[in-house]
């Protein structure tokens, strides 16, 4: 009985002390040394009602990351966190986004998470071996996303800068509630193409907001994928890539995708609107002349275009 007491008031007293850890994570600085061992210590001992703090320092990322389950839970990124080049590792180990064939070098995911990077917390994918690995080949199979937010709610992204992404920026799949803003992306290549560089795309989500991007890249600025319903992009700057893509839904023979409630709001500049694979038909648009029983893109507006 006495013991039993004791152990209720140590894991109170365990709790009390876990809402305000902090785990800084260690850099080694050498690039052969692979920082990613000291990442995962950190989000598993701060990952629930703790804190985590990159330092102002380059984290070499030779591994692939899963990060999943957090709560109550700040991220701070005050310096940059850098891929490897090692293709074939990553083509071998990359992560399922669960979407399509696509994969990922780190899944993260959570409920009430701050990630802040102030404006200059860096992901930089050292993309450029990969425009060149991959160049033509679309969604070249293994190739990894830069982050994958999975099953995240109630949860903020602010202040990330990502540079030479892998492949797509940011994957944002079974998440509701988010907001993802002041962010700034540029995927952009010197000789091959940054073809499937996508700044953010939204797969299974619902309410996810978009405020304050600035993306330069090769392709898709944001796309809105199967199933994503009341999205918001605001106050955001497209420079080079294709704009905002709604699409592609109704790609698979039994399985009904939908588009729902996306607004793009006055103060967004972008370079082109580019709504891919669709045809307009009194209000609604199909994919592919899919038939309508397998998709819908409904509610849409973007500035003055509405369909
Ligand atoms: C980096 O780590 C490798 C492997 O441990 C070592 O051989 C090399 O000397 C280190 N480089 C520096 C600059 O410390
Ligand atoms: C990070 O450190 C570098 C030099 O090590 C410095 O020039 C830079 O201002 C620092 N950045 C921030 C945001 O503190
Ligand atoms: C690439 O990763 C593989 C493991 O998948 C490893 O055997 C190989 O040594 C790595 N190559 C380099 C250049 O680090
Ligand atoms: C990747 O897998 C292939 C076989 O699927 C194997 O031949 C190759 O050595 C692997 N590369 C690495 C770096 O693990
Ligand atoms: C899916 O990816 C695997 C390797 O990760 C590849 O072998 C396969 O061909 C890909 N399938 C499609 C349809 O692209
Ligand atoms: C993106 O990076 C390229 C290459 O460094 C640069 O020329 C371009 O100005 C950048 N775009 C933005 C919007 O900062
Ligand atoms: C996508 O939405 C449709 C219509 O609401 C639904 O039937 C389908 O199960 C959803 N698919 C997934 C994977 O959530």
């Amino acid at each position: 009985m006495k013991f039993l007491v004791i152990a209720a008031l140590f894991s109170t007293v365990v709790a009390g002390l876990s809402t305000s850890k902090v785990c800084v994570v260690p850099a080694a600085g050498n690039s052969s040394i692979d920082d990613t061992p000291a990442v995962l210590k950190a989000f598993d001992q701060c990952g629930h009602g703790g804190k985590i703090l990159f330092e102002n320092t380059t984290y070499h990322i030779n591994s692939v990351m899963k990060t999943t389950g957090l709560k109550d839970v700040e991220i701070d990124l005050k310096g940059t966190l850098l891929w490897s080049t090692n293709v074939s590792y990553w083509l071998n180990h990359s992560l399922p986004v669960g979407y399509q064939n696509q994969s990922t070098a780190w899944v993260f995911g959570g409920k009430n998470v701050r990630f802040n990077g102030h404006g200059y917390g860096t992901f930089d994918g050292n993309g450029q071996t990969w425009y060149n690995a991959c160049g033509s080949v679309s969604n070249y199979p293994g190739r990894p996303h830069a982050l994958t937010v999975s099953e995240t709610s109630d949860s903020e992204f602010t202040g990330l800068r990502f540079v030479q992404s892998q492949m797509w920026t940011l994957s944002i799949i079974h998440s509701r509630n988010t907001i993802f803003e002041h962010i700034y992306v540029n995927s952009t290549s010197v000789h091959a193409s940054s073809r499937n560089t996508d700044g953010a795309d939204t797969i299974y989500s619902s309410h996810i907001t978009f405020r304050n991007w600035e993306v330069d890249n090769g392709d898709d600025s944001i796309s809105l994928k199967a199933n994503s319903t009341d999205i918001l992009i605001e106050d955001s700057l497209f420079h080079r890539g294709l704009g905002i893509a709604i699409g592609s839904i109704g790609q698979y023979k039994d399985t009904y995708e939908t588009i729902q409630r996306c607004y793009g709001v006055e103060g967004t500049g972008y370079r082109d609107l580019t709504v891919y694979h669709f045809f307009g038909d009194g209000g609604e648009l199909h994919v592919f002349e899919v038939p309508a029983s397998r998709s819908s893109v409904q509610e849409f507006e973007w500035d003055n275009y509405q369909c």
